[in-house]
């Protein structure tokens, strides 16, 4: 069997237990357990100027190379092109981009670095599996530095139609470099449709049938692969963590009320402040929540130095503070909303605990949140999921009550809908959802994947 080797700009620090946000690195990491290899990419730390050379460490059969950023490659590449460019374009928020000339340079540098790093550390028969938005031109770097091995791409967030990604400067060239991979693989069908509409439109790729596509003599398919969930150790680690202490206080001091649970990235992608303005319109229209239920908003802080994030905080901080101002009693704050990062155990009992789970971005590539929260409830008596019909999972997740995640009152009406539901019902739908998330979980969505990349050159 080839080694495998997945490059990701994020690489969690190994064996630190760091809690980590964020689907990409829970999802690699389940990934990468099963099958071992080498994982390149960015430390998460600064360096005073650029390195090349990566430090290498092995854990639990997986061998991490992993680099620090320069601080002007911070600003420029990571908080820039990557996260104040392409992340809002591709999430479809044309209103949140912040395009400066030096984001683009600085992105096919850092791009250039990595490559100039990883060249040297790749075996004739390795296998590349390529992540997300941050790497799109690191084939072509590659191909430049005469490595010849497969290599995939995986983009973990939605590809935008191109109507809104023409607005990006730059997407011909990115279009450009995703050409030069042997297979792209997508969430869901729309973002692979709306890559084959843009390469052809943009830069005339042509696309013999959906999945096969020729560039400069270059052929390459394209594919979908929902992400999964690792979804049996998600039920027991639920159960085993819904009886430690810390959770244990909680549902102590709960009571008979309810808990909705929402936990997400500190994102504007995310559908926060809707979600909160929906919380409200509850305790407003439906009084006799109002002292019966409690939401707990997990938000942990995210990319904070760009403006957007920023702002949005200190815009949910005065909406949370709003919501408990007006409606807490003496003995019953409303919303709980927690500024911080959690350990991933905690997370599943606290799902498991909850009886509705509250996933409404915006936009989102998939969205594993979703996932686990299906994938962690008691089959005997499981909570209900209310999840944004533009979320991937939703693809997916038929049989969770799907809301408009702009649309505040039926936001509040799906809420209401899950905390009435009869057993029989909320039995039958997490069963169905069982069943979908064991068909494609982790190791299915890693294996589909590996399997097309190795068929897409042989
Ligand atoms: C999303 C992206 C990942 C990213 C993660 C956390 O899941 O798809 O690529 O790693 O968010 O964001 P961060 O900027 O902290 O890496």
């Amino acid at each position: 069997m080839s080694r495998l080797v997945v490059v990701s700009n994020r690489v969690p620090n190994p064996g630190s237990g760091q809690p980590q946000a964020g689907g990409l690195a829970v999802a690699l990491t389940d990934a990468l357990k099963r099958r071992g290899g080498l994982w390149f990419g960015w430390n998460g730390q600064l360096s005073q100027s650029a390195v090349t050379r990566p430090r290498v460490a092995h854990h639990e059969g997986i061998d991490y190379a992993t680099l620090p950023l320069a601080k002007p490659d911070y600003d420029d590449f990571y908080l820039g092109y990557a996260n104040a460019v392409i992340w809002p374009v591709f999430h479809f928020n044309l209103g949140a981009m912040d395009y400066q000339r030096r984001y683009g340079e600085a992105y096919r540098r850092v791009n250039a670095l990595f490559a100039d790093a990883l060249a040297p550390l790749i075996e004739p028969d390795d296998i590349l599996w390529v992540h997300d938005y941050h790497l799109m031109p690191l084939a072509r770097e590659l191909r430049e530095r005469g490595i010849g091995n497969r290599i995939g791409f995986f983009l973990h967030i939605p590809f935008p139609d191109y109507d809104v990604l023409r607005a990006m400067p730059g997407h011909r060239q990115l279009l450009e470099d995703l050409c030069r991979f042997d297979l792209l693989g997508f969430q869901t069908r729309n973002d692979q449709h709306a890559f084959e509409e843009s390469a052809g439109r943009a830069i005339g790729a042509l696309v013999h049938a959906p999945g096969a596509l020729r560039h400069r003599n270059h052929p390459f398919g394209t594919g979908v692969y929902p992400v999964g969930v690792a979804v049996d150790e998600l039920a027991r680690t639920a159960a085993r963590t819904l009886t430690t202490n810390r959770v244990r206080r909680l549902l102590n001091g709960l009571g008979e009320r309810d808990l909705m649970i929402g936990v997400d990235r500190l994102d504007y992608s995310k559908g926060l402040e809707q979600r909160f303005r929906a919380f409200e319109a509850l305790l407003e229209d439906y009084p006799h929540r109002r002292g019966h239920t409690v939401l707990m908003q997990i938000a942990s802080p995210s990319r904070s130095s760009i403006s957007e994030y920023a702002d949005l905080r200190q815009r949910l901080e005065g909406l949370a503070g709003h919501i408990n101002g007006t409606y807490a009693d003496l003995d019953w704050a409303p919303l709980h909303y927690l500024n911080r990062t959690f350990a991933r155990g905690s997370i599943m009992g606290l799902y498991r605990a909850a009886r509705v789970g509250l996933v409404t971005p915006l936009r989102d590539g998939m969205n594993l949140v979703a996932k686990e929260f299906v994938a962690t409830q008691d089959p005997d008596n499981p909570g209900v999921l209310v999840l944004s019909e533009l979320a991937g999972a939703a693809a997916e997740l038929t049989d969770a009550i799907r809301v408009n995640p702009y649309d505040i009152d039926a936001i509040a009406a799906g809420v209401n809908q899950a905390l009435a539901m009869p057993l029989p019902e909320r039995r039958r739908r997490h069963e169905a959802m069982m069943t979908t998330l064991r068909e494609n979980d982790i190791g299915a969505w890693e294996q589909r994947f590996l399997d097309d990349l190795g068929v897409a050159r042989a």
